[in-house]
């Protein structure tokens, strides 16, 4: 069978590292509240000429030379992000071009911080029906640039960066690598709970980040806990089959609780929060390429990878390795 196999990863942090004791000088915070409710200990903020087209390219440039495979053999580029440089055109065509592989398909997915998952289905869908051979599926954000720093609820929980996969269309086994199976959702009931108060139709300005942190959180770990059950059945697959969950890294306590609904041992869970903080769409290929470069994840690993955002929308993904 054709299955989409992740060849290799990267990612890229900001040079700028921001502790939580340097953000309370500044707002109305303490480490001890953030570490306490979040997990988070610091985040990496965009400088100048830092920007998401960048970060996503030094992202891809490393999943590249991981894969061992080269930017002019790359057919499909998807890139999730809600901060992209411009409103238009995508920040897919810009990296492709940055890559010099110009003339395969480019282009965003919006779906907030689920938009890796979201991306990474996606692709995998268009690998095997052969639209495409070789995709970068990238995860990219500069949410420092969307937020509200007078809002201390919402300006201490963000962070930026990028991470991104190769995955290659190839004849697998039945009990071989690639993505085994996929499952997303969205309901578009809840926008107020979390949602950005600009745009290029209503305002003409890029606003600011919204969220209603206790409301989305409780939806958060119902969400997850039942998007990474049908994912278990769809694949025939227990809880104990799994060797690493690498969840969106919104807040240390919605990833121990959906852990313990599921009676996962946290050992499983690669938990990158305290260092990254919540990257939207970069949280899930951060973390990934975190827990294979400090050789947690191996080749043959069962990995479950899930995300909650805005919208809502959530999803997730099993892939061996
Ligand atoms: O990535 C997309 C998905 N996003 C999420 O999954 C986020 C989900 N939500 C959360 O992670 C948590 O709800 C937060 C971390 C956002 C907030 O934690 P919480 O335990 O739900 O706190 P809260 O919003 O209920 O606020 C508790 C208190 C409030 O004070 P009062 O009203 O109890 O006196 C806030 O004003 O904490 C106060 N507070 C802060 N204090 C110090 C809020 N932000 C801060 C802060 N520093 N930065």
């Amino acid at each position: 069978m054709i299955r989409s196999v992740l060849r290799g990863s990267g990612s890229a942090l900001p040079k700028q590292a921001v502790s939580n004791a340097e953000l309370a000088q500044r707002i109305d915070t303490s480490d001890e509240w953030i570490v306490e409710r979040t997990g988070i200990r610091q985040r990496y903020i965009a400088g100048e000429g830092e920007t998401t087209s960048s970060l996503a390219t030094a992202a891809a440039e490393k999943a590249l030379e991981a894969a061992g495979i080269a930017a002019r053999d790359i057919d499909l580029i998807m890139l999730a992000t809600a901060t992209p440089d411009q409103t238009f055109p995508a920040t897919a065509t810009i990296v492709q071009h940055n890559l010099g592989c110009n003339g395969g398909i480019a282009f965003d997915v919006a779906a907030v911080c689920s938009g890796f998952l979201y991306a990474l289905a996606t692709a995998d869908s268009l690998l095997r029906t052969g639209m495409a051979s070789r995709a970068l599926v990238i995860g990219a954000e500069t949410f420092s640039r969307i937020l509200d720093w007078e809002d201390r609820a919402t300006c201490v929980l963000f962070g930026d960066g990028a991470g991104a996969f190769v995955l290659e269309a190839q004849e697998v086994e039945q009990d071989g690598p690639g993505v085994l199976v996929s499952r997303l959702h969205a309901d578009g009931e809840h926008n107020e709970l979390l949602y950005v108060d600009g745009g290029p139709s209503t305002t003409q300005t890029v606003g600011h980040l919204r969220m209603r942190g206790r409301e989305v959180f409780r939806h958060a770990v119902v969400n997850l806990a039942e998007v990474l059950g049908e994912t278990m059945d769809e694949a025939g697959i227990a809880a104990d089959d799994i060797d690493w969950v690498v969840p969106h890294q919104a807040n240390a306590r919605i990833l121990d609780a959906t852990a313990r609904k599921l009676g996962l041992p946290a050992e499983k869970v690669v938990v990158t929060v305290d260092r990254h903080a919540n990257t939207s769409a970069a949280s899930v290929p951060l973390a990934y390429d975190t827990a294979v470069q400090d050789g947690r994840i191996k080749p043959g690993d069962l990995v479950m990878f899930e995300a909650m955002g805005g919208g809502f929308t959530w999803g997730a993904s099993l892939v061996r390795i």
